[in-house]
């Protein structure tokens, strides 16, 4: 990627970026979102994805999991409705009656063909969608108006590149721009200074966030606030970069007060009320 087409963005790009509701705003202004996460074994992931995705602002959602993870979700989220479809389910009814206007799929959820497939279907729906967790797998995309965000962490660029972690550690930014520029994809490669790249080669360097953030659920949280962001911001770069910037900031702003080592991800939902006032 050249130089000048990447650059890091700042808490002013936010404060400029951010938007404020109209006063006679209703809930289908902020977006249908439909949550394909959670599983048996990793319920907590589609909570903490939702949780996040109300708190940042999304108008409605709805999550697709299993009897057992949505009782689980369904305290600690009491806003989201469920569905209890399979894959195969999702794909021949769900879609067409619900008018659902984004989607995210994969946190909790492991890479299977039957995944897959469901991944290829939502790719033809013309929504935005994030792909995060076990719906990060190697496929080509259609090349449509509406954004398509992938969040992998090394390991799973890793996987996704096969190349080493090390060697992707060392090329982020190119690495990372090289695909979504390729895929026609946005690129969100996490970790310390969060790289994201744009189709259409720029790209940013994210400089919030730290260390309390190296804790399982994290990215989920990640995942819920860019399905709530890319909905609430017509600008998809300034929404995309927001919700990076913003999750860093509630980590920068836990570690002001508290140990590194004590935060958790259920921490967001407390957080972001005081960190987004901070941008309005
Ligand atoms: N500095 C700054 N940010 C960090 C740091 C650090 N040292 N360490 C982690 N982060 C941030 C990353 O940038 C990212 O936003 O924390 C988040 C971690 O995201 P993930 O690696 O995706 O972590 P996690 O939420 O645990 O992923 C669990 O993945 O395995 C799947 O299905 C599983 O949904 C589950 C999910
Ligand atoms: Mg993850």
């Amino acid at each position: 990627p050249q130089k000048s087409n990447w650059r890091v963005w700042t808490e002013k790009d936010v404060q400029k970026s951010w938007v404020k509701r109209e006063t006679n705003a209703h809930k289908g202004l902020f977006g249908t979102g439909l949550l394909i996460a959670g599983s048996h074994e990793m319920p907590g992931s589609a909570a903490l994805a939702a949780s996040s995705a109300m708190r940042f602002g999304i108008g409605k959602l709805t999550v697709n999991t299993t009897q057992h993870a949505s009782a689980i979700i369904g305290p600690i989220v009491p806003e989201v409705t469920f569905l209890y479809h399979t894959y195969e389910e999702l794909v021949r009814s769900e879609w067409k009656n619900r008018r659902f206007t984004c989607a995210a799929i994969g946190p909790g959820l492991d890479p299977t063909d039957d995944l897959e497939k469901l991944v290829t279907y939502l790719l033809k729906q013309n929504v935005p969608l994030i792909l995060d967790a076990g719906a990060i797998q190697s496929r080509s995309y259609p090349r449509g108006e509406k954004p398509i965000i992938l969040t992998p962490h090394p390991g799973e660029f890793s996987r996704l590149l096969q190349l080493s972690t090390k060697e992707i550690q060392e090329n982020r930014i190119e690495l990372a721009s090289e695909y979504a520029v390729t895929h026609h994809v946005i690129l969100i490669l996490k970790g310390e200074y969060t790289v994201i790249a744009f189709p259409d080669g720029t790209g940013y360097i994210n400089t919030t966030g730290n260390a309390s953030l190296a804790k399982g659920g994290s990215g989920d949280a990640l995942t819920g606030m860019l399905l709530a962001s890319i909905e609430g911001n017509d600008c998809v770069k300034a929404a995309v970069l927001n919700a990076v910037y913003i999750h860093g900031v509630c980590s920068d702003e836990w570690v002001r007060k508290y140990s590194e080592h004590t935060f958790v991800s259920s921490d967001f939902s407390s957080l972001l009320p005081m960190i987004c006032k901070s941008f309005e």
